[in-house]
């Protein structure tokens, strides 16, 4: 990242290039236009391995060595691309295993990108051959700022060779076969396994797969693709140990992203909001919290988004005059160092000639470009926000493992969506305006006042003594309903539901309950002394048939079979509380129960602004920066807290003075800091 840093300061701007998709005259405007937007940094060469290596072993790369130079001549850095997301025909033709297998078995053809077998040793001969060919050749070429290996990691593989992986990679991890059987449970249905031979990949089965199988085959899959992953960039530090390395993510199942971050020089993300959803930028907002928080806080960068429209989805809608911009600025108010799109120049031929991109079909003339020119030169006058930091008293757990598990086979509700359970937690969190840190119980949770705990199925006793010591140290923990319920291996935790969580939530789950699709049941304030008086929510999906031991009920059910019995229950445990929620309560509730317990542990907004207007702020030793972004389709108003000037605008603006901000629009504040008094504070990492 420091390397990087110096190659590039300040909020770096630029997206996909492909330029071999174009005669060499375009290469021309392109620069041009590039210079004209304020480009800085483009990823170069990301599928382009067809045209360096036409053949196996004869490399071609004068195109390359062509528009490196000229990139360079006009001052543009390159995030040069190892290749090995788009195996070139060839490889196919000549080694037909180094293409990826389904899980019935079918072999992927080619003519689209992905299709390569993570284990095939000739796969991985070849791209890291490539991978050297780049670095020995471009390594130390003025314009070279940071390696890009591969793109979105996401394919995995049922083929003979990676049932062997897999074996080997069990082997590596329970040590006997016995000790196989017992993590898997293989006495139910005559599973157990008297040999390693018998041991296989989950390829289709006639019913279901054991659970703790499928689960260990999604750790595989994600360890056995961060290898090719490490393996390349090691080979890349070899050679040019001072260029940084990434790869960039998305929120791909297949990827625990908490354990490939840590691999990583910076953390890169891909993010596509859907501007047809009405909640599309508070999921972009939790994404963007997850990446800061990957690495610790860490600056990250925002390698795709989309100009426009996307060509993937049944509807693709356009982004409103005004919203690229405001999402722009948004992956910055939230840690982004960059804003990078896919891609520069619309294809004109392939898959995505649909896919919007920041110089359109239509050229300079449309609505796009203007917007992209006009945002690349803006973004100069918020450069010195680049490398700080956030801090954030709130914390909200996503946990790749237990999205594995969480959505695994035969549970009480199969219609349960990890992504979709954790967004509406988040949702109420950003609706409150406070700062976020997205985190796993293994992470140090000791700068945190207030802990959600959305749906975590999956605890391991770490995580159960981590989120007692949370609770025990006075933090205040929310966790709702199928959490503590299994251990790593699947295994139900014993003691009763939720087995991990029982002495943290002072609550015993005698029964899982859930509601058929449409229903609903009413839930209110429980009778008495209570904080929540006045509290109704629409209970739906899901019901807990909840003893309380040693917590108090805070809501109850109106009607059903559950009539009188505790829906939201707090335990108070050492100087915290625990609060526990046993179904899914309407948006509107959860918001209100989280916001009552924001209050209670004394967390404030970042600055008050009207609903849909997004709080962020990010500080370095000497400055704090207040992001300001009118989500909403009409104008916002918001008295200031204190006296800054507007980045943006370069407008001096006092406390106390009233800001308007159109619909859209956004305002970057800068306040100066007092020198820190305590050790803790955010500090730059240039
Ligand atoms: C990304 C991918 C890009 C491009 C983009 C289009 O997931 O990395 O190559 O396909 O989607 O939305």
């Amino acid at each position: 990242m420091n390397t990087f840093r110096r190659r590039l300061p300040g909020v770096v701007y630029g997206g996909d290039y492909n330029p071999e998709q174009w005669p060499r005259e375009v290469w021309q405007e392109d620069v041009r236009l590039m210079r004209e937007a304020g480009v800085r940094l483009v990823s170069l060469g990301v599928f382009s391995w067809a045209m360096l290596e036409p053949a196996d072993g004869e490399f071609d790369f004068s195109w390359l060595d062509e528009i490196m130079d000229l990139l360079w001549a006009n001052g543009i850095h390159v995030n040069l691309a190892t290749p090995n997301a788009a195996p070139p025909p060839w490889l196919a033709t000549d080694f037909p295993e180094t293409l990826s297998v389904d899980r019935r078995g079918v072999r992927h053809g080619i003519g689209s990108r992905g299709h390569f077998c993570p284990s095939s040793p000739v796969y991985r001969d070849r791209s890291r051959r490539i991978a050297a060919k780049l670095a020995e050749r471009y390594g130390k070429h003025p314009g070279l700022a940071m390696w890009h290996i591969g793109n979105e990691y996401h394919s995995d593989c049922f083929c003979d060779l990676c049932d062997d992986g897999f074996r080997t990679w069990l082997r590596q991890r329970y040590g006997t076969l016995e000790e196989l059987n017992h993590r898997w449970g293989t006495a139910f249905w005559s599973q157990r396994y008297s040999d390693w031979a018998q041991v296989h990949l989950p390829r289709p089965v006639r019913g279901w797969v054991n659970p703790s199988r499928e689960l260990d085959f999604s750790r595989f899959t994600s360890d056995l693709l961060l290898d090719l992953v490490v393996q390349e960039r090691d080979l890349l530090h070899g050679i040019t140990p001072d260029v940084p390395a990434t790869t960039n993510f998305f929120q791909c199942r297949l990827t625990d992203s908490h354990r490939w971050a840590q691999e990583l020089d910076v953390v890169a993300f891909d993010c596509y909001p859907d501007p047809g959803k009405p909640d599309a930028m508070a999921v972009a907002a939790f994404q963007y919290d997850l990446m800061r928080s990957l690495r610790g806080g860490q600056p990250w960068m925002l390698m795709e988004q989309a100009a426009g429209a996307v060509s993937q989805w049944k509807t693709n809608q356009v982004k409103q005059p005004g919203r690229m911009r405001l999402g722009s600025y948004q992956a910055v108010a939230h840690g982004s160092d960059a804003v990078m799109f896919f891609q520069w120049r619309a294809s004109r031929q392939g898959q995505e000639k649909f896919h919007s991109a920041m110089l359109p079909h239509g050229g300079e003339k449309t609505r796009t470009w203007q917007e992209v020119k006009a945002l690349g030169n803006e973004l100069r006058t918020v450069d010195e926000v680049a490398t700080a930091r956030t801090r954030a008293q709130v914390a909200i757990v996503w946990d790749w493992q237990n999205w594995w598990a969480v959505e695994g086979c035969a549970h009480p509700d199969n219609t349960f969506d990890y992504r979709d359970t954790v967004a509406r937690h988040y949702r109420a969190l950003w609706h409150s305006q406070v700062a976020v840190d997205v985190v796993t119980l293994d992470d140090d949770l000791s700068p945190y006042r207030v802990l959600v705990v959305p749906n975590q199925y999956l605890m391991t006793r770490h995580h159960s003594a981590a989120a007692r010591k949370f609770v025990e140290d006075g933090g205040r923990l929310v966790v709702s309903y199928f959490s503590g319920i299994v251990d790593e291996d699947d295994r139900i935790v014993e003691g009763g539901y939720p087995g991990a969580l029982r002495e943290i939530v002072g609550a015993h789950v005698q029964e899982f309950s859930p509601l058929p699709a449409e229903a609903t049941v009413p839930v209110q304030a429980a009778a008495g002394e209570n904080a929540l008086d006045g509290f109704f929510a629409t209970a739906s999906v899901w019901q807990d048939d909840l003893d309380t031991e040693t917590a108090r009920p805070l809501a109850v059910y109106r009607k059903g079979h559950l009539t009188g019995k505790a829906a939201v229950t707090e335990h108070r445990l050492g100087r915290g509380r625990a609060v526990y929620v046993g179904t899914r309560l309407d948006d509107d509730a959860l918001e209100a129960l989280v916001r009552h317990v924001l209050d209670c542990a004394d967390v404030r907004p970042v600055h008050a602004a009207p609903r849909g207007v997004e709080v962020t702020e990010r500080q370095t030793r000497t400055s704090a920066y207040l992001f300001l972004l009118n989500h909403r389709q009409d104008k916002a108003t918001i008295t200031l807290d204190r006296s800054g000037t507007d980045l943006i605008s370069g407008r001096r603006l006092q406390a106390g003075e009233t800001l308007v901000l159109d619909a859209a629009d956004v305002a970057v504040v800068r306040s100066p800091l007092a020198p820190p008094q305590d050790a803790d504070r955010p500090s730059s990492d240039s």
